[in-house]
């Protein structure tokens, strides 16, 4: 139906909206329900004759249905207009490149006890694990250090609890025994952990971790201990490391030896020195042999027990054992 003025006005305004607010604000324009128009000229008619009232009541109620019938209109178009435009700007790109995302990777120390256990585990050794807080019949006794030993001080070792004899291992020896116990001779081990002591400075920290090794059979000797050792250090520091070998004293040894390696690279850059200590080793004593039960007339073999921080640091040039758990990425990030 063609509308008269106002409401054709009404009605363009109605096909040309841009958007739903707009449309809501002509309907309220139009009918709001006290100043609409359509609103005022409903309430109008009551002022009409009665047959006047009717015609004009007639005519109204066209045009109202008219004009709702074209906000229904225009408010559909306009919803599905903005589908179409969401559907083609929100399509993804599969093209396109993200971000590289940043990937974590083991710490050095971790990665280099893996790097580890891969090279004794070529020589035939098996990877072995033992407790943290140990027992002093562990840590100590059953490896012959006697009651009197330094390292049993308070000045040394964390007591975890003095009343049941606990301590925060002092090295991975224990583990020694702990095999011992549970395997037969002829067997070859090694076990990689956290030890703990009263230590701070550039070569020494509280925590720090070592590499332990056993190997026990019927004819395994001094000589087989230095080509296992020399082996290992020349795969896990360098083909060409410089080392030499001094008598050492551990009461689970006899005889005790001790391996230094030279410091590579400017030596001015090393604190320790140009000798640093990374292994302590030996023939293992008989009385640890037999304090597992393990018949010393037929069985002997070898211990050992590296420095990981130690030989790392050796092996990057790293001057400072400290830098290791400071956890600073810019460090880290170079291994
Ligand atoms: N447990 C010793 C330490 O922490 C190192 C060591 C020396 C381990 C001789 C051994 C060994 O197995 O035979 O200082």
């Amino acid at each position: 139906m063609t509308l008269t003025s106002p409401w054709n006005g009404f009605l363009d305004r109605i096909h040309t909206a841009k958007a739903h607010d707009e449309l809501a604000t002509i309907e309220h324009e139009l009918f709001g329900r006290k100043a609409g128009e359509m609103t005022v000229a409903l309430k109008n008619l009551a002022s009409f004759s009665d047959e006047e009232r009717k015609k004009k009541g007639q005519e109204l109620n066209l045009i109202k249905h008219t004009l709702e019938t074209a906000f229904a209109e225009r408010t559909r178009s306009l919803s599905s207009e903005s589908l179409k435009t969401l559907a083609s700007s929100d399509t993804l790109d599969p093209s396109l490149d993200l971000p590289e995302k940043e990937r974590g990777h083991l710490h050095l120390i971790h990665e280099y006890i893996r790097r580890s256990e891969e090279v004794f585990g070529r020589m035939g050794f098996e990877v072995a694990a033992g407790p943290e807080v140990e027992t002093e019949h562990y840590n100590f006794n059953m490896l012959n250090i006697p009651e009197s030993h330094p390292a049993r001080d308070n000045q040394d070792t964390f007591w975890a609890s003095s009343k049941e004899k606990k301590v925060l291992r002092t090295h991975t020896s224990p583990v020694q025994i702990r095999f011992m116990e549970e395997h037969k001779p002829p067997f070859r081990m090694i076990c990689a952990g956290k030890v703990y002591r009263k230590d701070s400075d550039a070569t020494h920290s509280p925590m720090f971790h070592q590499i332990e090794g056993l190997m026990i059979g019927e004819d395994v000797s001094l000589a087989n201990m230095k080509s296992v050792m020399e082996s290992a250090i020349s795969e896990l520091i360098a083909a060409d490391t410089e080392f030499r070998w001094r008598t050492g004293y551990f009461p689970f040894v006899e005889p005790g030896m001790e391996m230094d390696v030279r410091w590579r690279g400017d030596e001015s850059k090393s604190r320790e020195g140009k000798w640093l200590e990374i292994v302590g080793c030996g023939m293992v004593h008989p009385n640890v042999l037999k304090n597992c039960g393990i018949d010393t007339k037929k069985y002997q073999g070898f211990a050992f027990g590296f420095g990981v921080e130690r030989m790392l640091m050796i092996r990057h040039q790293i001057p400072d054992l400290r830098l290791f758990y400071e956890n600073d990425l810019r460090f880290l990030r170079q291994f």
